[in-house]
């Protein structure tokens, strides 16, 4: 049996509950051993719950996409313009889902909706530790640019490099 290619679609706000509930699972199944479970909760709780979603879609630079896979959401993207570059400000593909191709088509649609914008390059922030998402973003054609390490708080740190896709 061929499997259903996925569909693409911009969140509405009727999908919020579902991707705080993805969102959650990912991170729950990504982060343990990068980051402390104190960090993961804190930044779960800062960002991720409907109203938190529903400001950052309420700002008139942000692109919200969502996967779904026989009628299921399977993953999401978000994008915003940062300090005159094209941000990929999050990609999560649902762990049962990854390594099919669909973090790298969200990847793809983001950089032609940046290319589109008249962007040289699109760019992402990613943890230092997250070899499966460095490693994602590389076959996708991203490179390390830059290191940085932000305070967010709380005693946390975002030890990320930059990462840049040419487009
Ligand atoms: C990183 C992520 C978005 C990539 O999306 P995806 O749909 O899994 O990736 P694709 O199928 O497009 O690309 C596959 C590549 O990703 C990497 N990858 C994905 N899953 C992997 C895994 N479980 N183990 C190792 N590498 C993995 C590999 O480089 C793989 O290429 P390969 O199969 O040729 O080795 C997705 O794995 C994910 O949501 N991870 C957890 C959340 C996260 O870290 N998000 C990024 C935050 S900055």
């Amino acid at each position: 049996m061929t499997a259903e290619p996925p569909v693409f679609r911009p969140l509405t706000p009727s999908d919020l509950e579902s991707v705080v509930d993805l969102a959650r699972r990912v991170w729950q199944d990504t982060y343990p051993g990068i980051i402390s479970q104190a960090q993961i909760d804190s930044m779960l709780a800062a960002r991720y719950h409907p109203g938190a979603l529903g400001e950052y879609l309420a700002a008139e630079d942000r692109w919200f996409e969502l996967a779904e896979t026989a009628g299921q959401l399977a993953a999401f993207c978000a994008c915003e313009r940062h300090c005159g570059e094209y941000k990929l400000d999050k990609l999560y593909v649902d762990p049962d889902r990854q390594r099919n191709g669909l973090g790298g088509q969200l990847i793809a649609r983001a950089a032609e909706r940046a290319r589109s914008l008249g962007f040289p390059h699109m760019i992402l922030a990613v943890n230092k530790r997250n070899a499966q998402a460095i490693a994602a973003y590389r076959k996708h054609g991203f490179s390390i640019r830059e290191s940085v390490c932000v305070e967010i708080g709380g005693g946390f740190v975002m030890d990320d490099y930059i990462m840049q896709k040419p487009l």
